[in-house]
């Protein structure tokens, strides 16, 4: 933040911790100023997106013209006017924060002390390998050095498992070819991808980039052949913490430009002349693939006319459990509809000529000991759950993906075979590059593992060594890494750039600076922003989901409303002023940590509201404060409409904010939200409510308050935050979003919760022993009752669902017909190169049709969604979402929809055969407005 600048330095704290993800300390710092004309009304933007196919990269950049300094002031020093109460509380946030790093860097120093004596005998010399290794077996490091203690709880830990130092021959994994199938699996490029209308769930064609990845593979085995050992090895290397302009950099290679990494999951982090977009849980809550799209595409745009090569999102955690730090990011509790949002996403940024980054692989499900926690998880859950979205990654064509701080079973993920070599490159045929996470590295055999790339680079910040590097060359002249492992490596990486045809000379060149954002002469100010403010708008409004309403929305020129909160308003120290939007004040609408990005401005509410109300003529009054309760009881009363704002924030642990570090400490809404709601619902009969929530916030306090009349989530919804609920207050934007997770009544309702302690050298153990019972699978296997389930929200019309059809779609074309037979029969599918992205398992099988009707008083959409039940022997949960989609309707209006389910879609993990398998006896399935609001239903015709 602004004020702990001379915090940090004093504290000698300049550097944030060494693991930071990609967290540029003097880059945060500096704060923009608000740009004077904040637009006031948002043009449709459907037109926009015919474009999307069919604009060639090239345009892009192009369209952006390379315009050198605009006025932008920057703020000086703020520390002088904060008051007292806010500077002790960041105070105690910087101190107990670098309590924090101080203690796990001083475990995390442990522990590559133990992998470097590992590395530092092995490259003793060739010759004595044999005995090194013998000597080196996983349990004898650990029990040498006595360090680090595993906080067993209720996991049985193994200590840390490492890849033995020993010479291990390598085989690159082909790219998987599957022929093409007709208008259903079609050769594509990246830059032209099928439009979000025809999306395989919805029955359109399967993008099989394989031609493309093959060609690209080529180019960049070409190049590779030219390369000395050093070269490659440099390729794989990042330059260093600060090394560069760009949060990861890798170097000039010969003619090669070296690559610039950056931030973030919702736009270019650490410049300005960007836009703040939504956040991935707010883009969820939408449910419309077309606005995903196209968040995806303009960020893309946006990066690559920066000059980035590579934008770290999307991210694709899974909100396991409801407190952690950075689901914000991500998409939910669900992994079809993260699936389908990551695979929007990363088809839009990569149209946008940008490489997407998917992130973290895998099971970094809390913030708390990230760096040191054992997520236990069992091979079906694994598959089921956590690395789908992962797998529409690759089906997406995505060019890297990046490995995760934690331990998966007590293996490092970066390090970790099972996941990044057998899922990931030989189950999903990944043909792309594996990136580490900051610092995330811990040997220099995760090469072997299936490690491609290293970041930023250097082992610990500035360290001036690295894992690879020198350590990789010699490993390879030592004869431990295969050599063709490090041109696999190399051509991994040149691959996804040729991919991405970032090899043009018409590539814009990285113009910003993000760790000097205020240095003159490494800052061209390039405005990347466009009208993009259209569909952050939009998507604000459309990922608004209505809860409740007593028919007190949409408001109708009320006679008068009394804005209360603090949310409703502006920030005191403006939309920048806590570093990495570390602090909470004012309207939230970015979480904090590295998955941020300066607000070029912030539309609050109350000025939003305001600007509304000169159209009505209606007298708009406020109170701020959340704690002067006596007061707002009595400015509230006489009012036509009380609307309250209140939220919820968390972020990546670097940062603490108010005793959250990073996670959040419990769910209520903060700042007093409870007492707050209840204090105006007992003096003014129209209370509605609008929350702006990173994630679940238990809401059992004032709910069921007469009073309350209406209640809005309204995700966290970027730079348009006041326009966007304007727009659904009033009924501009009739709001169609659709909680991405549970609300439960308790906290203790969900199966998993956030694992807290363990001292500086433990490990801590996290077991999923829920399975695959996440989210509302777990509410719907137990009975229990959600306040709100998954899947919900309201209208303000109403929707009829009738004439449901199912038919299976004819398969005679096949080439793998075999295959398709052996499947409806109950074999598993093979253990094969790309076997879990084969083409014949996801093409569409059955279509299930039927039609919604906007039965209610005004235009609309429905998010239809279809959930299976498998027979109970599959052991899987009540009802799993496989298919959504949205639907507009005029009043009146009927439309017939169409979702397709796959064998894939059907078909369970079969951990004995490795394989997908289709359960034995009848799938049925329903089709409704939520998880637990089924209006029709059938069976499954195979
Ligand atoms: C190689 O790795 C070791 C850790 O095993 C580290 O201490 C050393 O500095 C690295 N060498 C280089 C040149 O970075
Ligand atoms: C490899 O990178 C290092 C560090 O960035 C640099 O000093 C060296 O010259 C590079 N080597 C080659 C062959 O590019
Ligand atoms: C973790 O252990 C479980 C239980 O043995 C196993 O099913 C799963 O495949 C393992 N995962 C990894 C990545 O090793
Ligand atoms: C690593 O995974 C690959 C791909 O499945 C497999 O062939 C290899 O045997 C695994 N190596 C180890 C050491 O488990
Ligand atoms: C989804 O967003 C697109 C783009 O704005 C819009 O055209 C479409 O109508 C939206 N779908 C629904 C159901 O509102």
């Amino acid at each position: 933040m602004k004020l702990s600048t001379g915090l940090r330095v004093a504290l000698g704290l300049v550097q944030l911790a060494p693991w930071v993800d990609a967290a540029p300390s003097s880059a945060s710092e500096s704060t923009l100023s608000t740009l004077s004309s904040a637009p006031s009304s948002a043009p449709p933007v459907s037109s926009v997106f015919t474009s999307v196919a069919s604009t060639p990269s090239s345009a892009v950049s192009s369209a952006v013209p390379i315009t050198s300094s605009p006025s932008l002031s920057t703020l000086s020093s703020g520390v002088s006017s904060v008051p007292a109460s806010t500077v002790t509380s960041a105070v105690s946030s910087v101190v107990s924060s670098a309590a924090s790093s101080l203690a796990s860097s001083s475990a995390l120093t442990s522990l590559s002390t133990i992998a470097s004596i590992s590395n530092s005998l092995t490259s003793a010399s060739a010759s004595s390998l044999t005995s090194v290794n013998a000597s080196l077996s996983t349990s004898s490091v650990v029990a040498s050095t006595g360090s680090p203690t595993f906080n067993t709880g209720t996991g049985t830990e193994t200590g840390i498992i490492t890849i033995p130092i020993a010479p291990v021959s390598f085989t690159p994994f082909p790219v998987p070819s599957d022929s093409p199938i007709s208008g259903v699996f079609v050769e594509t490029d990246p830059s032209s991808p099928p439009s979000p209308e025809q999306a395989p769930a919805l029955g359109g064609p399967v993008p099989d980039f394989g031609k493309a990845w093959s060609a690209a593979h080529s180019k960049a085995r070409a190049k590779v052949a030219q390369l000395s050992l050093e070269q490659k090895v440099n390729l794989t290397t990042g330059v260093g913490w600060e090394g560069g302009r760009c949060v990861g950099n890798i170097p000039t290679v010969g003619d090669f430009p070296g690559l610039c990494l950056e931030d973030s999951p919702l736009g270019v982090r650490d410049t300005d002349f960007v836009t703040a977009f939504p956040t991935g849980i707010t883009a969820a809550a939408t449910w419309n693939r077309t606005l995903i799209r196209l968040r995806g595409l303009f960020m893309g745009q946006e990066h690559k006319a920066k000059g980035v090569n590579v934008a770290l999102g999307p991210m694709m955690n899974m909100g396991r459990i409801a407190q952690g730090g950075r689901n914000w990011e991500g998409f939910g509790a669900d992994p079809f509809l993260s699936g389908e949002a990551a695979y929007e996403t990363i088809l839009g940024m990569q149209s946008g000529g940008i490489q997407a980054c998917a992130k973290h692989y895998i099971n970094n499900e809390q913030e708390h000991k990230r760096t040191q926690e054992s997520s236990n998880v069992d091979d079906r859950t694994q598959h089921e759950i956590y690395a789908h979205p992962f797998m529409r990654s690759v089906q997406a064509g995505v060019a890297s993906i990046m490995c995760s701080y934690n331990l998966v079973n007590d293996t490092y993920a970066c390090d970790n075979n099972k996941t990044l070599n057998d899922i990931l490159k030989r189950e999903f045929g990944f043909q792309g590059y594996v990136m580490s996470d900051w610092s995330a590295q811990h040997d220099t055999m995760s090469a072997v593992a299936g490690l491609d790339m290293t970041m930023p680079g250097d082992i610990t910040f500035n360290s001036g060594t690295s894992w690879f590097g020198q350590n990789l060359t010699d490993f390879v002249l030592n004869g431990t890494i295969a050599a063709s492992r490090v041109d696999d490596m190399a051509t991994r990486i040149l691959a996804s750039w040729y991919l991405l045809k970032q090899d043009s000379a018409s590539y814009p060149t990285v113009n910003f600076n993000a760790f000097f954002p205020l240095d003159e002469s490494t800052n061209e100010h390039v405005d990347v922003q466009d009208d993009h403010f259209t569909v952050v708008r939009e998507i604000g409004a459309a990922g608004a989901v209505l809860l409740k309403n007593d028919g007190v929305l949409p408001l109708v020129k009320p006679r008068s409303i009394v804005v209360v909160g603090n949310d409703s308003g502006p920030s005191v120290y403006g939309p920048n002023g806590f570093s990495d939007r570390g602090g909470d004040d004012g309207i939230l609408a970015m979480g904090w940590g590295s998955g941020t990005a300066q607000f070029p401005y912030l539309i609050d509410p109350l000025s939003a509201i305001q600007t509304r109300a000169i159209k009505d003529h209606t007298s708009v009054s406020w109170w701020r404060s959340n704690w002067e309760l006596p007061g707002v009881a009595s400015v509230v009363q006489q009012q036509s409409a009380a609307i309250v704002f209140v939220n919820a924030d968390s972020g990546e642990d670097y940062i603490t904010v108010d005793g959250n570090e990073g996670d959040r400490k419990n769910l209520t809404l903060w700042g007093n939200a409870d007492q707050l709601i209840t204090t105006v619902a007992n003096n003014n009969n129209n209370t509605i409510v609008v929350a702006h929530s990173v994630g679940p916030a238990i809401v059992e306090a004032w709910i069921e308050h007469p009073n309350v009349t209406a209640l809005i989530w309204a995700g966290v919804p970027g730079q348009e935050a006041g326009n966007s609920i304007v727009d659904v207050l009033y009924g501009d934007y009739n709001p169609s979003g659709r909680l991405p997770y549970t609300i439960a009544k308790s906290p203790s309702d969900y199966s998993a919760q956030l694992i807290t302690g363990g001292g500086p050298n433990d490990i801590l153990s996290i077991p999923y022993t829920e399975g695959l019972l996440i989210d509302y699978r777990h509410f719907d296997a137990n009975n229990i009752e959600p306040r709100f389930e998954f899947g919900f929200g309201l209208s303000y019309t109403e929707f009829q669902y009738f004439n449901l059809k199912t038919s299976t779609v004819p398969q005679s074309d096949s080439d793998s017909a075999a295959l398709e037979k052996a499947w409806a029969a109950g074999k598993a599918t093979p253990i094969a190169e790309g076997s879990t992205t084969a083409a014949w398992l996801h093409r569409p099988l059955v279509k299930v049709t039927f039609q919604v009707q906007n039965t209610g008083g005004v235009a609309g959409s429905e998010i239809p969604q279809l959930y299976i039940h498998h027979p109970a022997s599959a052991g899987e949960p009540p009802s799993v979402l496989k298919g959504f989609t949205d639907v507009r309707l005029a009043k009146g209006q009927t439309k017939t929809v169409t979702l397709a389910l796959s064998r894939y879609d059907l078909s369970i993990w079969d951990t004995v055969a490795q394989g997908w398998v289709k359960p034995s006896g009848k799938i049925t399935f329903s089709v409704g407005a939520s998880s637990r609001d089924f209006r029709l239903s059938g069976t499954i015709p195979v």
